[in-house]
């Protein structure tokens, strides 16, 4: 009896879950989704998420600067988006006199609205498939080599074939691996304002130690405002410039959300890999995500003491500090959740039926009787390249300011005689070193350079090294060793920097060489563009070339199934609901949380729980506004069975009207995997209740103003 129990409640939970998988193209819902997502509670229909001859979701949702969302909320360009998606913005604004990342900022009128050059916000026109135009003259025999080149010649031509080209922005992205090719028109604005957001200790609450976790309790937004031409067209910069006049916006809902609701998030999903073999998800567990993340480890253990002994440290590194923190966290979720489910089983599980598929027919043997096979020897191949290239990323390319620094000089370097080309590198370089400088620390990078190169040297297989760098292995073994080039070298130096940019030239060039961090840097960088690039390009474009093979033996075995594209940083519609879900065996977590936990994690030994007086107050008063919900705490966060990724942060997340009830920022833990393979009983994406960050503007910063141009509805 008890047994029979057990296995009725276990089917209980496991059909309780609404989760969809899948980020579905915006102009294909009415084929494959809209039934369903109408069944589970939509009201609207896929006209009014997604259409070109009138007003719909889709020109509220923004491509916010290269990798998150964000949304219109008002008549007049305010835009919301995470915290952690403007925090390089209020990061580059904040000095140790105006410090917006521990104080906050907000703008109490439209003149002290912030510029941010190099910002842009982008807006989809219309999508189109292009697949036959693009792949016109491709054939299964061709050569990577050729291949490549009519494509590239394809899309080009099709680009061409837009008009008001100048006016818009043409893009062409491959969807399953190139078997499908959609083109994408973008209106592109360039005047981005900041217009306000909370403290840290609010915008990032939690900080790194709940990154990817629920329960949460961050308060991850922030508000810009979109600014336009006379003529509501994208303008360049000018304080002449007026606030943009957007197509619609979203609606507000303050009326709160309960479990089971239908819920959907619209924005640009970055990338996926649903449909990659079982050998490519061993690499990634027993070598890359390892690899990567010890590196990594090195790097944060370094930063996290330099920046507690030093608060000018603290703001110069706080934003290097979370970019390599979040993935850093992630591959560990990652390989954790791959391993609970017992990916590489499945997958293989998946490659048996396949096969047997396969061998049903001798068209399908002839066609793809090799790909499992090719799959098997190629990864085995790349395994130890795959490392060299992780950590030359990690360590090198990527790890030190300082290489960073030289990596540039180098540039102009190899440019020389190449005048054009220099012209530009030049200036571009003046143009990058302040905000370099602003945010460089030499005792702090003096320690993560060598660390990182002993890791380098430590794990790529010799034979990926260069022969100087395995004779230098004892010296680079020996901090102080690199430590002293470190300080003699004129790259630790912002003046000899700035004079050395300033008289540049092919003399300048040939001294550089004598400088021995620059010649370290050229030895290990030389050898891995000659020796580690090519291999890890021709391995991984073997690979993808197998890939779209497989991708189309897929398509075709499953052709009566609807298949989710992997996400390519285009506009996608995830749907589910607000739900919670168990994330081990014993627990249950709500799909909420309230300030009360806020004031639960509390605790003045830990920076990332630090709590400001003024929300104190607010919930010592009780004083809520109208933001309480029907129990009369505040929300602050929730989460929903909505498939999400990178670059979803900052996506609206709406109701079955079409109103905005949050701000997804995150998923959990549990679930981080589900760009590889997703759960529906366990990957969760995590939003900010927009009734969170509406309390927070009025109640908080006293910026209630900002909500006048809202609709919001009560
Ligand atoms: N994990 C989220 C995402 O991938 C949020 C990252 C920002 N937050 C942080 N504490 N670093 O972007
Ligand atoms: N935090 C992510 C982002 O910045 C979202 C996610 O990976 O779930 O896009």
């Amino acid at each position: 009896m008890r047994k029979l129990l057990a296995s009725l409640l276990l089917l209980l939970t496991v059909t309780s879950s609404y989760a969809v998988e899948g980020m579905w193209i915006p102009t294909l819902l009415k084929r494959y989704n809209i039934e369903e997502m109408q069944k589970m509670g939509f009201k609207l229909t896929a006209e009014d998420i997604y259409d070109i001859n009138h007003a719909s979701m889709k020109d509220a949702v923004v491509l916010f600067g290269s990798g998150c969302t964000g949304e219109v909320i008002s008549g007049e360009g305010l835009l919301i988006t995470n915290h952690h998606c403007g925090f390089g913005q209020i990061q580059k604004h904040s000095s140790v006199a105006h410090d917006y990342l521990t104080n906050g900022f907000w703008a109490k009128n439209k003149a002290e609205e912030l510029a941010n050059p190099g910002l842009s916000v982008q807006f989809l026109v219309k999508m189109e498939e292009v697949t036959a135009s693009i792949l016109k003259g491709v054939s299964p025999e061709m050569s990577n080599d050729s291949t490549r080149k009519v494509i590239v010649a394809n899309i080009e031509a099709v680009k061409k074939s837009y008009q008001d080209k100048n006016k818009y922005q043409v893009d062409v992205k491959p969807l399953f691996y190139g078997n499908q090719y959609f083109a994408y028109v973008y209106e592109v604005f360039r005047d981005v304002r900041l217009v306000g957001a909370p403290p840290v200790s609010i915008g990032k609450f939690g900080g790194d130690t709940d990154n990817w976790v629920w329960p949460r309790h961050t308060g991850d937004f922030s508000l810009f405002r979109i600014y336009a031409g006379k003529d509501n067209k994208p303008a360049s910069y000018s304080p002449n410039n007026v606030p943009y006049h957007p197509k619609k916006f979203f609606p507000i809902n303050m009326k709160g959300i309960r479990e089971g609701d239908f819920t959907m998030v619209f924005g640009f999903p970055g990338s996926t890999q649903e449909y990659i073999p079982s050998p490519a998800i061993r690499l990634i567990i027993e070598k890359s995500n390892p690899n990567k993340v010890d590196a990594r480890t090195i790097k944060l253990g370094i930063l996290e003491k330099q920046m507690a002994k030093d608060p000018k440290v603290m703001i110069q590194y706080a934003s290097k500090y979370a970019g390599t923190s979040n993935a850093w966290k992630k591959w560990q979720g990652e390989t954790k959740g791959l391993i609970r489910l017992h990916a590489i089983e499945r997958k293989q599980k998946e490659e048996q039926a396949f096969a047997s598929w396969v061998n049903q027919d001798g068209s399908r043997i002839q066609k793809y009787g090799t790909i499992l096979g090719d799959f098997n020897k190629l990864y085995s191949e790349l395994s130890d390249i795959q490392i060299a290239y992780d950590l030359y990323n990690e360590s090198v390319a990527r790890g030190s300011d300082i290489f960073g620094l030289i990596s540039r000089f180098d540039l102009m370097v190899q440019s020389i005689s190449d005048t054009a080309k220099f012209n530009k590198l030049k200036p571009a370089l003046e143009a990058w070193l302040p905000g370099y400088l602003k945010d460089y620390d030499q005792a702090t990078d003096q320690l993560v350079l060598p660390a990182l190169l002993k890791i380098y040297v430590e794990r790529v297989d010799p034979k990926h090294l260069p022969g100087r760098l395995n004779s230098l292995k004892s010296d680079l073994m020996n901090p102080n060793f690199l430590q002293s080039a470190y300080q003699k070298s004129i790259f630790s130096d912002s003046l000899k920097i700035k004079s050395l940019i300033a008289g540049f030239d092919a003399k300048a060039a040939r001294k550089l060489k004598k400088d021995g961090l620059y010649e370290l840097y050229t030895t290990i960088s030389g050898h891995y563009a000659k020796n580690i690039e090519p291999k890890y390009l021709k391995l991984t474009q073997d690979i993808l070339k197998v890939q779209k093979l497989y991708m189309a033996a897929i398509l075709e075995m499953k052709a009566d199934q609807r298949l989710m594209a992997d996400a390519n940083l285009t506009l996608r519609v995830a749907y589910g609901k607000v739900e919670g879900f168990e994330p081990m065996d014993g627990a249950y977590y709500e799909y909420f949380t309230t300030l009360k936990g806020i004031m639960e994690k509390e605790d003045p030994k830990i920076a990332d729980y630090y709590v400001p007086e003024g929300l104190k107050r607010l919930y010592l008063s009780k004083d809520y506004g109208p933001y309480a919900n029907s129990t009369g705490e505040v929300p602050v966060a929730f989460c929903a069975s909505n498939h999400t990724t990178g670059g979803n942060s900052g996506s609206p997340v709406l109701n079955a009207n079409g109103e905005l009830i949050g701000v997804n920022f995150d998923r959990c833990w549990e679930g981080t995997m589900s760009d590889i393979l997703f759960d529906p009983e366990r990957c969760r994406n995590i939003a900010l209740d927009i009734r969170y960050a509406l309390f927070i503007i009025d109640k908080f910063a006293g910026a209630g103003y900002l909500l006048k141009e809202m609709n919001l509805i009560q």
